[in-house]
């Protein structure tokens, strides 16, 4: 039988770091409350668009499995917040990273969007479909978020990173999966303003409301990532003692915590990011991933469980034996272009943009931040 191990991982944070502090000089909160809420500190704003934060996420990948991008034969671009929708974006990464031969597609399913693509990658390869893919989880949630909004902007990052699978005869790779979408909840997390039905409605991008029942998101979240785990466990013969390590989503640390009470898992066997990146919906387990291989957290055959939840509510629980290697083959250089401003400035831009004067054209912005702002630099 064949199995798609997972053989590349690479991150990319835009440097900008936007600190509790640093937000309550803009809305009605202090650091004090977000961290006894949520366990976050800081979380990261791009200043370039989610495609060129992927890029970068991708190259390291490449190079941590040793492959050229010219070798994939699929790219999966998990996230909510995608530079374009028409063309896809992952045909835009496809561009950038000269993967030719790879077939691309976005997958959206909020934050769980890059474990739904790992789901999606992993059977192409299973059923011989195609034997080495890309699977990226990234998102810009800084654009569309309604920075006067202190329920909701005190929770977000942004961010990516990708996994390279290939096709192998050992048992690596993703196990297991349980999936589910509590729909009946859908409205409890809702941005108005992302989304066809806004277009030509005098929206433009970035004006955005959120719908944000956040006491609900918690316990549905809490419920199903528990439910979705232990479904996961007994479907693959395993308990909860059989892991080694929890890489869960990460929305807010009292989830984090209550789901492992709930399925028996300790906080010394769970990774965490959520202190210094906040949620960064499809990003967060991939960048979590990576930084818990990089710290030597994630050892040769070790069994990792990834619940996650998003708006939908779509929820997972991701059951994934590691292989023989956990240092890269090479690794990349790629870099993004440098930022000299603050993650305020990047702030700043994205406020004026819901100014009355700011709203008929991108042109209005400060500069030189709207052009990276406004414009995708997507390849032509
Ligand atoms: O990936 C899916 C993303 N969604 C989520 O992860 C959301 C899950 N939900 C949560 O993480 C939590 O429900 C929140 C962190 C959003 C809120 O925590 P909470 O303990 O449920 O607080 P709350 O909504 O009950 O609000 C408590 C108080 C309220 O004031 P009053 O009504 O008690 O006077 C809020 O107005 O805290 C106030 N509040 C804030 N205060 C300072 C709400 N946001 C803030 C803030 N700073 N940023």
């Amino acid at each position: 039988m064949t199995h798609a191990a997972i053989t590349g991982w690479g991150k990319c944070l835009p440097p900008a770091t936007l600190t509790n502090a640093d937000l309550a000089t803009i809305i009605d909160t202090n650091d004090d409350w977000i961290v006894q809420r949520t366990g976050i500190r800081e979380r990261r704003i791009t200043h370039v668009p989610a495609v060129q934060l992927t890029h970068v996420a991708a190259q390291r990948a490449l190079a941590c499995a040793g492959i050229e991008a010219g070798q994939l034969d699929l790219i999966v671009y998990g996230s909510c917040s995608a530079d374009e929708a028409v063309p896809n974006t992952a045909s835009g990464l496809q561009v950038l990273l000269g993967a030719k031969r790879a077939a691309a597609y976005d997958i959206n399913t909020a934050c769980t969007s890059f474990l739904y693509g790992l789901s999606t990658a992993t059977a192409l390869i299973k059923t011989g479909v195609v034997r080495t893919a890309l699977v990226v989880g990234v998102e810009y949630i800084s654009q569309y978020m309604d920075w006067s909004n202190r329920n909701v902007a005190v929770l977000f990052g942004d961010g990516a990173a990708a996994v390279v699978l290939q096709a192998s005869d050992r048992e690596e790779g993703l196990i297991g999966e349980a999936l589910g979408c509590i729909a009946d909840a859908r409205q409890t997390l809702r941005v108005r303003g992302m989304g066809a039905v806004y277009g030509n409605r005098d929206v433009m991008l970035g004006d955005t409301q959120w719908d944000f029942d956040g006491q609900e998101i918690f316990k549905r979240a809490v419920h199903g990532m528990s439910e979705a785990s232990n479904t996961v466990l007994a479907k693959c013969g395993k308990t909860i003692a059989d892991i080694d390590l929890l890489v869960p989503h990460q929305a807010n640390l009292r989830i984090i915590e209550a789901v492992g009470k709930r399925i028996g898992a300790s906080m010394d066997r769970t990774f965490l990011t959520v202190h210094k990146y906040g949620n960064m919906s499809a990003a967060t387990v991939p960048v979590a991933l990576v930084e818990a291989i990089e710290a030597g957290r994630v050892q040769p055959g070790n069994l990792l469980l990834m619940p996650a939840f998003g708006a939908g509510l779509t929820l997972c629980s991701h059951l994934v034996r590691w292989g023989e290697r956990v240092t890269p083959i090479a690794t990349s250089d790629a870099e993004l272009p440098p930022f000299e401003g603050t993650a305020l400035d990047l702030v700043g831009a994205l406020r004026a943009k819901k100014e009355p004067a700011g709203r008929s054209a991108a042109g209005s912005l400060p500069s030189p931040l709207a052009s990276s702002l406004m414009v995708p630099v997507l390849p032509r």
